[in-house]
């Protein structure tokens, strides 16, 4: 029809963002799209907060699945979060019912996106996920749709934007961790639990998805070997500062033919190198393609802003009919993948 409706679960920072973007530029995507995205439906917990959105002629229900059920809607966007609970029973009951899904969930997709999209290509609804790698970087479209005719053997980045802001910071003025950490959070920048962010986790549910994206491999999150950044003290930024080093948490993949290698944990980069100087709630990802060679790709990684603009490009696609297969080929043509094990390298 001339209308594509979008239901909106979950109201935190990024929902809030979403819901104001497509409100603000709706002149641009219905230029874009040739269709008007209108929001119909919007769910949170606690319905009296003042969000700074504007909800008039919006149906609320408190109920993500009962919204994902019987909202009269054909996309549902789930910026819930979490890999269980609410945010993937509410994708579940959005597929059941014939309705497109994109999400901005690392989580949710690290661990079930395979058999997410398994449901999604069989019913030919889209299942789409731009705003879960690398915030308001385009980075899954681009190895998706940009890389496509690459054999991809390795790529690397920057995947939390927290944790690159946290090492920035505590780098430019020797605050502590903990003050810093809470400054990213007012910001918008951690996770609900932010455990995600300093300990790797949220970067190795990324860089899974990268990994499955690339190498056309089934998700291994549980293969990740992960590391964080608490035990990073000011000491040691202030030495490998002397010594010409800058701490980043990277997420690095590679496919070695016999298997794959996914790992994130801070890593000491000289000064000069190109990846040094992303700071603050910048991401990168640099990937070797073997036609292409080197790309890299960097942006805001985290934040309501760039968040919902990756969002936005999901809901864009599927308002348009681009509606691919969520891994870059059928999710039923992946293969598995095993995880080399560190030692092995
Ligand atoms: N907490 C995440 C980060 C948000 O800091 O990168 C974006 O996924």
């Amino acid at each position: 029809s001339k209308i594509c409706k979008v239901a909106v679960a979950g109201l935190g920072t990024v929902g809030v963002g979403t819901v104001r973007l497509l409100q603000e530029q709706a002149d641009l995507l219905e230029a874009r799209c040739g269709r008007k995205l209108v929001v119909t439906a919007v769910s949170a917990r606690d319905r009296t907060r003042d969000r700074g959105c504007n909800l008039d002629g919006i149906t609320w229900f408190d109920d993500a699945v009962e919204m994902a059920r019987s909202a009269d809607a054909d996309i549902f966007v789930e910026l819930i979060g979490g890999s269980d609970g609410p945010a993937k029973a509410s994708c579940e009951a959005a597929l059941a019912s014939g309705k497109h899904v994109v999400t901005a969930n690392k989580a949710l997709v690290a661990h079930h996106g395979h058999e997410m999209a398994l449901v999604a290509e069989e019913a030919g609804l889209g299942l789409a996920y731009e705003a879960a790698v690398a915030g308001g970087i385009p980075v899954i479209k681009s190895i998706r749709e940009g890389l496509a005719g690459n054999k991809i053997r390795t790529l690397h980045g920057i995947l939390n934007g927290t944790c690159n802001y946290i090492l920035t910071t505590m780098r430019e003025t020797g605050r502590s961790f903990d003050d810093v950490l809470a400054e990213a959070q007012e910001l918008g920048y951690a996770e609900a639990d932010p455990t995600f962010d300093v300990d790797g986790i949220d970067a190795a549910h990324k860089l899974a998805i990268l990994a499955s994206l690339a190498f056309g491999a089934k998700l291994d999150f549980e293969g990740v070997y992960v590391e964080g950044i608490r035990h990073i003290t000011p000491l040691d930024i202030e030495y490998a500062n002397e010594l010409g080093y800058k701490f980043k948490l990277l997420g690095i993949a590679e496919d070695c033919g016999n298997g794959i290698f996914q790992r994130v944990h801070p890593v000491m980069v000289p000064t000069d190198a190109p990846i040094a100087s992303v700071e603050g709630v910048f991401n990168a990802v640099v990937t070797e393609g073997d036609f292409v060679g080197t790309t890299v790709m960097e942006g805001r990684g985290a934040g309501g802003g760039p968040t919902a603009s990756a969002v936005v490009s999901d809901i864009v696609d599927i308002a348009c009919g681009r509606i691919t297969p969520t891994f870059g080929m059928p999710a039923k043509k992946l293969v598995e993948k095993s995880t080399l094990p560190m030692d092995s390298h």
